[in-house]
């Protein structure tokens, strides 16, 4: 039994797992197989171990596909490239609460600058309560399960609690229509404790790209965390 009245279900494949020889084929694989969004991860050998790839990926994923495209910050200055990421075509764009600049400017940056979609993020090891002062500036919530840079780690089931305890907060302070996102280690067994938890977007790299029928994939993940 859910705890919570769930928002919309969405399912985000992650670019990062992809055939990065193949990145355009890629993206427009995800979408022909029913993804609501893509989840692009952008890692600055900084605030993460590992680097990634720039806006102009961002710009190929737009070009590429319709979906909206949700790019998650791994910047340990997120502050210095908002207008890059926004040029390139972002819907939404997330930061974290641990990055080293203003956050509560930066995401009124993104909402007002560049009129997109902001979200804040919190690493595993990150309380929640960190981020109640600023739920009522964001859409959407991203609690990463796992310790971010790579894909295919473990998912850490101590992000549960934090789930839950951000839909309470949200209900609280009278926010309905915020999302909150789990993104590490996801796959239909987990998306299922996170969904009871109280989370209704899900980020899977491995688990989507690394399947021959990703359209499977997202049917069950959908129907799985839907009906709860
Ligand atoms: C991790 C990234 C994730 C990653 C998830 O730092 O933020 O989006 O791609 O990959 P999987 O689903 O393989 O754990
Ligand atoms: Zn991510």
């Amino acid at each position: 039994m859910a705890y919570f009245t769930a928002m919309q279900t969405q399912i985000l494949p992650s670019l990062l797992a992809a055939d990065f020889g193949n990145l355009a084929e890629e993206s427009k694989r995800a979408e022909y197989a029913g993804a609501d969004a893509l989840h692009l991860d952008i890692m600055d050998g900084h605030f993460v171990p590992n680097i990634s790839f720039g806006p102009d990926v961002v710009s190929m994923a737009k070009k590429t596909v319709k979906i909206p495209l949700n790019v998650h910050l791994m910047l340990s200055r997120p502050d210095l490239y908002l207008p890059a990421f926004a040029d390139a075509g972002s819907d939404t764009i997330l930061i974290h609460a641990e990055a080293e600049c203003d956050v509560e400017a930066e995401l009124i940056r993104i909402k007002e600058e560049f009129g997109i979609r902001a979200g804040i993020t919190i690493n595993p090891g990150t309380a929640p309560e960190i981020i109640f002062p600023v739920l009522k500036l964001v859409d959407e919530i991203l609690c990463m399960s796992v310790n971010p840079g790579y894909g295919g780690q473990s998912f850490m089931p101590n992000v549960l609690p934090k789930l839950t305890i951000l839909r309470q907060e949200l209900k609280k302070q009278s926010i309905s229509s915020v999302d909150i996102m789990v993104d590490g280690g996801i796959n239909n067994k987990t998306a299922l404790e996170c969904a009871k938890a109280g989370a209704n977007m899900f980020v899977a790299g491995t688990w989507l790209f690394g399947a021959d029928d990703m359209s499977a994939r997202i049917t069950e993940m959908r129907d799985t965390t839907s009906n709860l």
